[in-house]
């Protein structure tokens, strides 16, 4: 199949790659020149275990395209899936002027009969929104479908999410075009749902918003077990074992970060307002959520005796592990915090350096984990990177002029790390 895909952010250009390695004839479309010629040149825009390696084999095999030519890819293309950004407005609201910018694109360059697709994350009647603005703006008398196929990847395991993602959800007009997307997707294998637009738009919020319920709610009871002397860890483990609620997405810590969670929960939040409706409980998530970095600052400052002229050690920047990503990081959160109280910050994250000294330039930024240890009051876990687990402690004490540490992930065992000789601090751990 001939696919164009619009946007090459996070779900553009992995889900172009991914269809392009299913076999199909690609084009991903960008306005970005810059980005377009650094991924003609093989140069990733993000840090995406396995995504170099994917698109160049397909490139090289001649499936995958990177191009400025929008008129161009939908032009030859059956499908056109739309994959630009839907940040937030001030009011929590999605800015929609990307999608429609995309819309309007499409509709310039239609030359006949084309499945428009959203799989960006937009609120529910977007699909009859875009329906309108191509057919404002079409130069051509053709008919078209408009499908909403929202995508369900995280980042730092794109890859392995979109070849296997938990359920494909095809929110069609009509059964025939429900059929058209199924084709594409039929080589995976894996579980589809077809359903009327609106239920489709709403299923990807209704995903998010209750993994962030999730969150929320271990975050609470790590406070309730820090109030008890209870330990968050077992109790999760506990309630996880009923099959019903699963272990998954229960661990506690600095709260929800990154590009989705905090965005698509607003927007939830602000399309039930329109619609009428006051979703108190998500209101209550995000506010559960807000105080997670001010309790941990908070806690770090009691136990460090004031933080002014303190060297505290950050490991971890990103606001997730195996990604390069920034946005809403709880280590923005933190470290701003930390600053604001006087303390010198020294920080290591494996991926996110480069990103992080954009939006963090007072951080002394380090070569590892024992440069950010010499010499530090205390160190703070803020993103749990597998090789913080792996690093050799003792050395890590012997560096640091106070070994104190707080565990924003939960990273270590508690008993263990006392042992060792560490003034240990964790999330709901006694
Ligand atoms: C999330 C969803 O998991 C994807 O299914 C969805 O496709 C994506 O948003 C999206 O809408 O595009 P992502 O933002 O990449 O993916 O990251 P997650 O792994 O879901 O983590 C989100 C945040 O929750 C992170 O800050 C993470 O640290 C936090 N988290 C996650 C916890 O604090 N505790 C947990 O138990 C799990």
């Amino acid at each position: 199949m001939n696919i164009c895909v619009i946007g090459t952010g996070y779900v553009g250009l992995v889900t172009g790659t991914v269809f392009a390695d299913l076999g199909n004839d690609v084009t991903c479309v960008d306005k970005i020149k810059g980005k377009i010629d650094s991924l003609n040149k093989g140069i990733m825009p993000i840090y995406e275990p396995g995504l170099e390696e994917m698109v160049k084999r397909n490139v090289d095999d001649n499936r995958l395209f990177f191009s400025t030519d929008l008129k161009d890819a939908v032009e030859k293309a059956e499908i056109v899936f739309i994959c630009v950004g839907t940040p937030p407005k001030d009011n929590g609201e999605t800015d929609l002027s990307f999608v429609e910018g995309a819309a309007k694109g499409v509709a310039n360059a239609i030359n006949g009969y084309k499945i428009i697709v959203n799989k960006s994350t937009v609120p529910v009647g977007t699909g009859d929104f875009v329906r309108d603005v191509v057919e404002k703006n079409k130069t051509h008398n053709t008919s078209f479908d408009v499908v909403s196929n929202p995508e369900f990847l995280r980042e730092g395991s794109a890859i392995s999410d979109a070849l296997s993602p938990d359920r494909i959800i095809i929110g069609a007009p009509t059964k025939q075009v429900a059929v058209k997307l199924l084709e594409l997707y039929a080589t995976i294998g894996r579980p589809m749902l077809i359903t009327d637009v609106y239920s489709a738009e709403i299923i990807k919020y209704a995903s998010n918003a209750f993994l962030a319920i999730k969150i929320s709610f271990i975050n609470a009871i790590a406070d309730i077990c820090e109030l008890t002397g209870a330990n968050v860890s077992d109790v999760a483990k506990g309630v996880g074992y009923d099959s019903r609620i699963g272990h998954a997405f229960l661990n506690a810590g600095l709260g929800f970060g990154g590009s989705c969670f905090p965005k698509d929960i607003q927007s939830l939040v602000h399309t039930a307002e329109r619609l009428g409706y006051d979703f108190k409980l998500l209101k209550d998530v995000l506010d559960i959520n807000k105080e997670r970095v001010p309790h941990f600052v908070e806690i770090i400052k009691y136990k460090t005796g004031g933080l002014k002229g303190k060297v505290i050690g950050v490991l971890g920047l990103s606001f997730k592990p195996d990604t390069d990503d920034m946005r809403d990081a709880k280590s923005v959160e933190v470290i701003n915090m930390l600053l604001n109280e006087g303390a010198v910050i020294k920080a290591y994250d494996p991926v996110a350096m480069e990103n992080a000294k954009k939006i963090l330039p007072a951080v002394k930024y380090c070569a590892n984990a024992y440069e950010v240890s010499e010499d530090a009051d205390a160190l703070a876990i803020i993103t749990e990177w597998r090789e913080f687990k792996l690093l050799n402690m003792e050395r890590i004490k012997n560096l640091m002029r106070r070994p104190v540490i707080f565990d924003g992930r939960n990273v270590y065992d508690a008993e263990r790390t006392k042992k060792m000789g560490f003034e240990y601090y964790s999330i709901g751990r006694a």
